[in-house]
């Protein structure tokens, strides 16, 4: 199961990477708006910088803020031409779909965002999606099952033996990430807060207060 990170953020980056779980990188306009860019080619040079600290075969998922055919297609080829790990980002909607069938058919690879249905997840696989981002925390919030979604498009996708790859998206507690890998989800992205709480449990902190209380009785640190 691949560990995607959900940022734009360079430190959190190299803190994941320096931590050995970083299989990639997922971004969108929020998360670019949070780092403080201003122009479109600071924008671009960020894409960049993240594409090489993540290194070979890492993708890097940067998402177009156009809505319109024509637009994403000039975006989408823009932002796939700064580095070869860029995976253009591109939303579940009918202009999104199509550009994602114009990309598949020039070998660019995307990522279907804002997934929410199996309606949507079906389409974007038949477009020739790279992957697809269905929002589980989005759906908790308003009451759906988040994971009971993934688990039907990995159903559909895997009986029709579509190729395009599930990132489970919008994670919001460890527990999404334990349902998605024991449902063998190909990839989670999530931020970094919530892969550092995979290691909370209270045993494993009493256990190093009493290790170190033992040790500092009976030996001399000086
Ligand atoms: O990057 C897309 C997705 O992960 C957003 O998550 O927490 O804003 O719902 P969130």
């Amino acid at each position: 199961m691949k560990f995607f990170l959900d940022t734009a953020n360079l430190r959190e980056i190299n803190e994941a990477k320096s931590m050995g779980f970083l299989d990639g990188i997922t971004t969108n306009p929020t998360l670019i708006s949070k780092e403080n860019l201003f122009h479109k080619e600071e924008i671009e040079n960020h894409y960049i910088s993240i594409c090489k600290i993540i290194g070979n075969n890492k993708s890097v998922s940067a998402e177009v803020i156009s809505t319109k055919y024509e637009d994403i297609l000039k975006e989408g080829m823009k932002l796939s031409s700064l580095h070869k790990n860029i995976v253009v980002k591109i939303p579940a909607t009918r202009d999104g779909i199509k550009s994602i069938n114009f990309f598949h058919e020039r070998g660019v690879s995307t990522n279907c965002t804002l997934v929410f249905s199996i309606g949507q997840s079906i389409l974007a696989a038949k477009a020739g999606a790279t992957y697809i981002s269905p929002f589980l925390g989005r759906l908790d919030d308003i009451s759906y099952n988040g994971i009971k979604l993934i688990q039907e498009i990995k159903y559909i996708y895997d009986e029709y033996n579509f190729h395009t790859k599930i990132i489970a998206a919008s994670i919001r507690n460890s527990i999404h990430i334990l349902e998605c890998s024991k449902s063998r989800i190909f990839a989670i992205t999530s931020p970094i807060n919530i892969y550092y709480s995979l290691l909370n449990h209270p045993l494993t902190n009493k256990g190093l207060k009493k290790f170190i209380e033992d040790y500092k009785k009976k030996i001399n640190l000086t």
